[in-house]
């Protein structure tokens, strides 16, 4: 979320009346005025208008701790499950500014591969692909359900998947232990509580590659607050690529 500082009650920290913030909010966003954790409330830089800054802190943050999670090393490669949306379009251009050098984008339709593509995949897959190409080190999962074995299966022995999404899913223990493989969850809530230095290191990473014109969030639809239904039409059709913004 993005808005300006108002005057509820006291000064917290360094923030001043009219100051331009984000945060991620967790939970009732969903209004015109919301209180937020000074945890992860910051400044949003001069360059950067208010629809960008929802969508990278908000989006953006989890790519880069799912990436962080996975402890990938640059010489290794990674696929992206749901890698059109808010956070997988993201994931996508922040995995190439790393210089990780094999980053498989994985869609569910020709259209989402385009998409994908053009933010720079080295390879697209559909998930109904016979194959997935080459077995993988890394597989970051947005979505889960029946297409979290076809994702633990996508790694190669020894392979890590990060999943992050809410769909759920089961995987037979027995194909972690005979692959070696480890599935690793992700909450930011609890990442921004506990691994303090490396979310603000992660704001800052953020902020210097959009300065630096290498990552830009693809906004799909930007909706008054008031048509928030229309909002989760687009999400519910799994429609959008990249970002939808509610707009206060
Ligand atoms: N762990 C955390 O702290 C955290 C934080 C933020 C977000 N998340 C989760 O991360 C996931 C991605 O977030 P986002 O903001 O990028 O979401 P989003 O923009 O709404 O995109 C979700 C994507 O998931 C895919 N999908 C596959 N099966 C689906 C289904 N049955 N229903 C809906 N979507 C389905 C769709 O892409 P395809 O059509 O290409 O499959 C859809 O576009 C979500 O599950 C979200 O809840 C978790």
């Amino acid at each position: 979320m993005a808005g300006d500082v108002v005057a509820v009650g006291p000064q917290v920290g360094d923030f001043a009346i009219g100051d331009r913030v984000t945060a991620l909010a967790f939970a009732g966003a969903y209004a015109d005025l919301v209180v937020v954790p000074t945890l992860t409330a910051s400044r949003i830089p001069e360059h950067a208008d208010y629809v960008q800054a929802a969508a990278l802190v908000r989006s953006g943050h989890v790519a880069l701790a799912a990436l962080s999670t996975a402890e990938i090393a640059v010489a290794e490669s990674v696929l992206l499950t749901g890698a059109a949306s808010g956070v997988g379009h993201l994931a996508v251009q922040l995995a190439k500014a790393e210089g990780i050098t094999r980053v498989v984008a994985a869609v569910s339709t020709a259209e989402k591969a385009d998409f994908v593509r053009g933010l720079g995949a080295d390879e697209v897959v559909v998930y109904h692909d016979e194959s997935w190409g080459d077995p993988v080190d890394v597989v970051l999962d947005a979505v889960g359900g029946d297409l979290l074995p076809r994702a633990v299966a996508a790694l190669r022995p020894g392979g890590r998947l990060v999943f992050f999404g809410s769909g759920g899913g089961t995987v037979p223990a027995f194909d972690l232990l005979a692959g070696s493989k480890t599935i690793t969850g992700l909450t930011m809530a609890r990442f921004a509580a506990t691994r303090r230095e490396l979310y603000d290191r992660h704001h800052r990473r953020l902020w210097h590659l959009h300065r630096a014109g290498q990552l830009r969030a693809a906004i799909h639809a930007e909706i008054p607050l008031s048509d928030v239904a229309t909002a989760h039409e687009i999400i519910e059709a799994r429609a959008n690529h990249g970002k939808v913004i509610l707009r206060p």
